[in-house]
């Protein structure tokens, strides 16, 4: 039986091409099952998962805990803001406590790069990294390559932009590795001021026009400006960023060609896309929350198949 190269799920740079296709693969059958009448399989009835999320989240948590309860498994949900974290216990002490309770799983969002690679070193569990400041957030990229080898049939020769505040997206990162590992052409647009340096070591080019890139392009993967995570001004002002890096639905319309739209929420409407773009018929955004569950469940039940042996 295949099996995934890996014990936890830190970052998309730790798997390779065949875990995705196993993911895929995985990700299909669920998807089958969670449009049945009856949307949950007996799978993991003697696995418990703790969510544990650091920082705020609506999909992740929602469709992590959803994945989760389709697959019967036991599941208990921590909130840093509501834990003795404000006590001032520890990272490894608050998830070595939670373990002791026989949980065997920890999905993680935490605002801190390289917590959840940290935390696969020190406890005994299967990390699932849910976002870790602006490193990685695998299965967010995870399901955004599903949306569209289910919308384009396949990733491989695909042309994909991906817009907007690359310095601190953890998004970005995630979805570069893997469209790179699928066979996809990338390119990154953005203000030169949200770009790190070097990028274009990554195997991807920089495009600082976006109409340029929007012709070029099957795929626009549009980002929030993350101003959580800004200490600075990186550009003059939302009204600058929006005229220079935001897609209208007249952009949109004046290009050579139909390309998708996608965005992994939550997005600022009149900033990075426009009301009309987001609810158009050629934004696939909803189809890539849905789709997060299908994957959520690909990626616990298997890693749970690797505790189990
Ligand atoms: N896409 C994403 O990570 O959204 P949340 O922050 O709401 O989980």
């Amino acid at each position: 039986m295949s099996e995934l190269s890996v014990n936890h799920l830190l970052g998309i740079k730790y798997l390779n091409k065949k875990d995705i296709q196993l993911i895929f693969e995985t990700a299909d059958h669920f998807k089958e099952v969670i449009n049945r009448p009856i949307k949950k399989v007996p799978s993991l009835r003697d696995i418990t998962i703790a969510n544990l999320f650091f920082e705020n989240s609506t999909r992740t948590k929602l469709s992590f805990e959803l994945a989760e309860k389709r697959l019967s498994a036991d599941v208990i949900n921590f909130s840093a803001s509501q834990s003795s974290v404000k006590k001032g216990e520890t990272l490894i002490d608050t998830v070595n406590n939670i373990l002791s309770m026989k949980v065997d799983m920890v999905v993680m969002r935490h605002p801190n790069p390289g917590s959840g690679i940290f935390l696969s070193k020190h406890v005994k569990a299967s990390i699932i990294n849910a976002g870790d400041g602006a490193h990685e957030h695998p299965t967010q990229a995870l399901l955004d390559s599903y949306s569209i080898r289910e919308k384009l049939g396949d990733v491989k020769g695909k042309n994909v932009v991906i817009v907007g505040d690359i310095l601190h997206s953890r998004v970005a990162l995630s979805n570069i590795f893997a469209l790179k590992l699928q066979g996809a052409n990338v390119k990154v647009c953005g203000p030169k001021t949200l770009m790190p340096k070097h990028i274009e070591k990554l195997g991807i080019k920089v495009e600082t026009n976006l109409r340029d890139a929007l012709n070029w392009c099957d795929v626009a993967n549009m980002l929030r400006v993350q101003n959580e995570r800004m200490e600075i001004s990186y550009f003059p002002s939302t009204r600058e960023y929006t005229q220079q890096f935001g897609v209208t639905k007249n952009l949109l319309d004046s290009l050579d060609k139909d390309i998708i739209i996608m965005h992994p929420g939550p997005i600022n409407r009149g900033v990075e896309i426009t009301s009309d773009v987001a609810d158009s018929d050629q934004a696939i955004i909803l189809d890539q929350v849905e789709n997060g569950v299908a994957i959520r469940m690909a990626v616990i039940y298997l890693l749970a198949s690797k505790i189990k042996q």
